[in-house]
């Protein structure tokens, strides 16, 4: 497996691969991406777009900063991150690299991928790119990705309770990015 960076997905191809993988994981978000207006919306509790397909999240994502895993030339996984992202949430912190997407292909899931796309935004990225802080929400039942931040060391930095329909929260993660260990 090898990871490639990009500061702009500009290959069609590239675009293709993000857009199959997106669509592949459309509905394991929770709200699926194709009822969500952009990649860090405040209001995410609408669940009527069954059918659709996430177009508005994706050209919210090619905005976006990416990570990308290959088995060959198949991209089989991938990180988006906002640089540089500020909001009221995280306003004490500053500003943060801000990861709004993760999916890895079905296929290769369990194998560890999550955590090498993170150690690359951790300690790989350019230079003009590396913050302090990394950051990231998710909904309170993704078990394997909540799992691999507290692996990671992220930690909880606000909770919205039930933002995402009864019994399902946001959590608000960051981590301190150490660059001595670089
Ligand atoms: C969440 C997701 C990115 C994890 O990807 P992954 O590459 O399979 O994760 P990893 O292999 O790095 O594993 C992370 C942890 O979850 C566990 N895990 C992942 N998939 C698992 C599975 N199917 N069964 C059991 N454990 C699993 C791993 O064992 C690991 O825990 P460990 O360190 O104790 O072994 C992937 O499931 C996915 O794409 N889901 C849909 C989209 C999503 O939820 N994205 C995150 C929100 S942005």
């Amino acid at each position: 497996m090898i990871l490639r960076f990009f500061d702009e997905i500009s290959s069609d191809n590239t675009k293709n691969q993000v857009w199959n993988l997106l669509c592949a994981c459309d509905n394991e978000f929770y709200p699926s991406l194709s009822s969500r207006e952009n990649t860090s919306q405040s209001q995410l509790n609408s669940h009527d777009h069954k059918n659709k397909k996430p177009f508005s999240y994706f050209s919210s994502l090619l905005e976006q900063c990416f990570i990308c895993a290959y088995d060959d030339e198949n991209m089989i996984g991938f990180l988006s991150f906002i640089p540089k992202y500020s909001s009221d949430i995280y306003r004490d912190i500053g500003l943060s690299n801000y990861v709004s997407t993760i999916c890895v292909d079905t296929k290769y899931r369990g194998l560890g991928i999550t955590y090498k796309l993170y150690d690359f935004l951790f300690s790989k990225i350019p230079n003009q790119y590396c913050l302090s802080y990394v950051t990231t929400r998710t909904w309170s039942l993704n078990d394997y990705h909540i799992k691999a931040l507290h692996k990671m060391r992220f930690v909880i930095h606000a909770t919205l309770k039930n933002h995402r329909g009864q019994g399902i929260d946001t959590v608000y993660f960051k981590k301190k990015i150490d660059f001595t260990d670089n």
